[in-house]
């Protein structure tokens, strides 16, 4: 079998190559370079992997991955135990990217000691390298409290889907002018509380925009217009493999689902009309290892006769 060598696909650059460590501070310097900042999801090691070397600049191991991967219905059922199984994975196969990893619904919302036994386990167990946390101006001193236990924390504001229960629904958030102060007011209490960077989900692109030049930490948006400092995407929505119509924010850039299905049925095809494996994909035995055993069927066929 022949192995593609690391980073050896045109195009890309080399998983090796001069590529930075991405860093919470370098974050901030795309922030005032005014470079746009790009955010993928990624659950296991192999997409993860690609991801990494296509030089995504953040990895999020998002809890979509309770729709994406596990087959939920939405977030709230994801657990931790299942996320860190995934963070791990993940782990393995990112080395330049930042890795971020998603607290799950009921690990923070229960008291700050298990938010916080929570967050260390994500960094010491899985490796991440920041955990996300949904919630504005109400989980400030939370956030505090898991930044001083040195563990760089993203917030992730507007439309947050573990709130989906109590917004009704997945709605668009701040599109009026009480909503609009409070996702100001969110966005500011969450930087001054010292977010490494802060998710703008679901909300009009004015209010991002003037979120954006408000706080002093990068805006990585969804859903949320091309004024933010950077844009995230689900891995899942990009490649057409969510089994539903995407959402008016997602842009796809290729067509898994087609090209796996192909895969497959090919694989079917060739299996069912013996055309896999063929001989060239078959081991043989060593000539002498052949000679010896045509002569032990031989003898064995001479005496049954
Ligand atoms: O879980 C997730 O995938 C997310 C983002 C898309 C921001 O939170």
């Amino acid at each position: 079998m022949s192995v593609t060598p690391i980073g050896g696909r045109p195009g890309f650059p080399g998983r090796d190559e001069i590529r930075q460590k991405i860093t919470t501070a370098i974050l901030r310097e795309f922030k005032h370079r005014h470079e746009p900042i790009t955010c993928l999801t990624a659950y296991d090691y192999a997409t993860s992997r690609l991801v990494d070397e296509a030089g995504i600049e953040m990895i999020l191991v998002g809890d979509s991955l309770a729709q994406t991967v596990l087959g939920y219905e939405n977030t709230l059922s994801v657990t931790m135990d299942e996320m860190l199984h995934h963070v791990k994975a993940v782990r393995r196969g990112v080395k330049q990217a930042l890795l971020l990893a998603d607290m799950p619904y009921g690990s923070y919302h229960v008291d700050a000691e298990s938010a916080l036994s929570n967050a260390t386990r994500f960094v010491k167990e899985g490796g991440a390298e920041v955990v996300k946390i949904e919630g504005g101006e109400k989980r400030a001193d939370l956030i505090r409290r898991i930044i001083d236990a040195e563990i760089p924390v993203a917030g992730h504001i507007g439309l947050t889907p573990q709130s989906v229960n109590v917004m009704g629904g997945y709605k668009v958030q701040g599109k009026n002018l009480s909503g609009i102060e409070q996702l100001m007011r969110d966005a500011v209490a969450l930087d001054r509380a010292g977010v490494a960077c802060l998710v703008l989900e679901g909300i009009p692109r004015e209010v991002a925009a003037m979120i954006t030049a408000e706080v002093e930490t990068p805006t990585i948006g969804i859903g949320a217009g091309p004024d933010c400092d950077g844009q995230v995407l689900v891995f899942h929505d990009i490649l057409n493999l969510t089994f539903a119509p995407p959402a008016k924010f997602v842009r796809r850039y290729g067509d898994g689902a087609e090209l796996i299905s192909h895969a497959v049925q090919a694989f079917r095809a060739d299996v069912k009309s013996l055309q896999y494996p063929s001989d060239e994909q078959s081991y043989h035995l060593p000539k002498e290892t052949k000679v010896g055993l045509d002569t032990v069927l031989a003898r064995k066929r001479a005496m049954r006769s």
